[in-house]
């Protein structure tokens, strides 16, 4: 069984998705890491994010990148979006996700574009979506955490310009599948938001058996 998780940056879909994952224990792939280790591969390269073949020369990353706790910082996530904008970089991560998202037994999958692009065949598939403003305090509160001292208010505006370069791109912009269930953590507890998902694939699958 394929579960596609999608939604904006800080939505709470990685959460989600990793919850979903071990109540049915099944494998899970953050996809935002890829176009993350190709922003920073990118970077060490010292390659210009925003020209298409730069971008793609970065994409045969070592797999040991994707452990890099680098690939959490802000900067990389502001740079993943630039790369992932382009298509030949989307191409070249293609196959790595439908093999993942098509391996026995199923998988869980979070990202922008699972549900409508990479596995559009899934099970089940979740929009998860929350308020610019409550997304930003969460980054925020995430990126102080690890003693990052970006300002809010520069957090916000990261995330509205991630939004924008995101849904606007021309191809796999973030969009709900029209077959999704649509979940708004906003004013959610992480518990709450977690069962509600459930909810939401079960009733999915049930409709599918
Ligand atoms: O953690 P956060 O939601 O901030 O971002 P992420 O999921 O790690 O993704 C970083 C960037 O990669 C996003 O802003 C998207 O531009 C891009 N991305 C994408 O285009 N397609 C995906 N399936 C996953 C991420």
């Amino acid at each position: 069984m394929i579960v596609a998780v999608d939604g904006p940056a800080a939505s709470g879909k990685g959460t989600l998705a990793r919850a979903i994952a071990r109540h049915y224990g099944l494998p899970h792939l953050d996809t935002g890491l890829l176009y993350r280790a190709v922003a920073l591969s990118v970077l060490r390269m010292e390659l210009d994010p925003a020209v298409e073949a730069d971008a793609v020369a970065a994409c045969g990353f070592e797999d040991g990148l994707l452990a890099d706790p680098v690939l959490r910082d802000d900067d990389t996530g502001r740079v993943a979006s630039i790369v992932s904008a382009h298509p030949l970089v989307r191409a070249a991560l293609f196959q790595r996700q439908k093999r993942f998202a098509q391996q026995p037994g199923g998988a869980v999958l979070d990202g922008r574009d699972i549900g409508t692009v990479i596995a559009p065949e899934a099970d089940a598939k979740l929009f998860v979506q929350a308020t610019p403003r409550i997304r930003a305090q969460r980054r925020h509160a995430e990126l102080k955490a690890r003693g990052d001292v970006t300002s809010f208010d520069k957090v916000l505006a990261d995330i509205r310009a991630r939004d924008q370069r995101d849904s606007e791109r021309a191809v796999a912009p973030l969009a709900m599948a029209a077959d999704a269930a649509l979940l708004d953590t906003s004013y959610l507890s992480i518990d709450i938001a977690v069962s509600k998902a459930l909810a939401f694939v079960e009733a999915q699958l049930s409709t599918r058996r």
